[in-house]
């Protein structure tokens, strides 16, 4: 798997596989040893997913060693405060067994919290707790905020990226200040498969609506975490280092732009 490497020297693998309602045990075993077999090497997880332990327990039937898998949890929005998030952290190492997370995120810009949950969040870092740390669904204005006020830079910001949301801005101005971009929901949450668009050109190239898209954020230089249950999508979704987008495939996604949003909706939040 190709590794991009964050500013703090930690190298993260270019796709995961998101965990978002992947919710019972088998499932959850049954997708990370699809996932293992494949390829992947790095897991999207967090406290809200309530699947922690059962990602834990899928790598071990995996049989596969921790230092060769490299994992993600988030800090849910209620557990931001002081006094709570420090017992969440600890709770989630437990559940994920193990004493470090490779990336720990802020799940979402909680307008009260999100300052002195961001100091928390570097004590973490501090402390050996996560290897990396950033946030997620924040905005460029909660970007500048933060930036203004850290003692570490965030080398991660997690968003809602796919072909019907590109959010060109933000994907610049993070990577002008270093933060890689996760995309999340790169096959917009499922929906748009169908897309004609999407279809000539995966027809193109031999490959799948679903495949063009993971490429596409590729492609913008974003890490994808397509979420499957199924064994045959799982491996289809990492099967994208074998073709690349050329302008005229890209020209055309850029008109898909919808402003198609699956998940939460941070721009109006203070
Ligand atoms: N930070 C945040 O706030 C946040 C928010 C949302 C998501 N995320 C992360 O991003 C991950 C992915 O996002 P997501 O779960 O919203 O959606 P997604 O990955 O864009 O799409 C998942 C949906 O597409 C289907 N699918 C997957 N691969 C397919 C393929 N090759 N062909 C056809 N259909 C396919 C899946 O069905 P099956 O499972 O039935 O195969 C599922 O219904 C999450 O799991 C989570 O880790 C983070």
């Amino acid at each position: 798997m190709k590794d991009v490497t964050l500013h703090n020297g930690v190298k993260m693998p270019v796709i995961a596989l998101g965990l978002w309602k992947n919710l019972i045990p088998t499932s959850v075993h049954k997708s990370v040893k699809a996932a293992i077999d494949a390829g992947y090497t790095h897991f999207d997880s967090a406290q809200i997913y309530k699947n922690e332990r059962f990602l834990k327990t899928g790598l071990k039937k995996a049989g596969v060693n921790r230092e060769d898998v490299f994992i993600t949890t988030k800090i849910y929005n209620s557990n931001q405060p002081d006094g709570k998030f420090q017992p969440s952290l600890e709770k989630s190492l437990k559940n994920l067994g193990t004493d470090y997370v490779e990336l720990l995120l802020l799940h979402f810009p909680v307008t009260e919290t999100r300052a002195r949950a961001w100091e928390l969040m570097e004590e973490a870092y501090e402390e050996g707790k996560a290897k990396a740390i950033g946030v997620s669904n924040y905005t460029i204005r909660h970007l500048e905020e933060l930036l203004a006020a850290c003692k570490v830079k965030p080398m991660v910001n997690q968003v809602e990226l796919h072909v019907f949301l590109q959010q060109p801005e933000l994907v610049e101005y993070c990577q002008k200040n270093d933060i890689v971009v996760e995309a999340y929901s790169p096959i917009a949450h499922g929906k748009g498969l169908d897309n004609l668009v999407l279809k000539e050109i995966a027809e193109k190239h031999g490959k799948s609506p679903a495949q063009i898209m993971i490429r596409w954020c590729i492609e913008i230089g974003t890490v994808p975490l397509p979420k499957s249950t199924h064994a045959d999508r799982i491996q289809q979704n990492i099967d994208v280092f074998d073709f690349k987008l050329d302008k005229d495939d890209m020209a055309k996604i850029a008109e898909l732009e919808e402003g198609l949003r699956t998940c939460w909706d941070p721009s109006d939040v203070e």
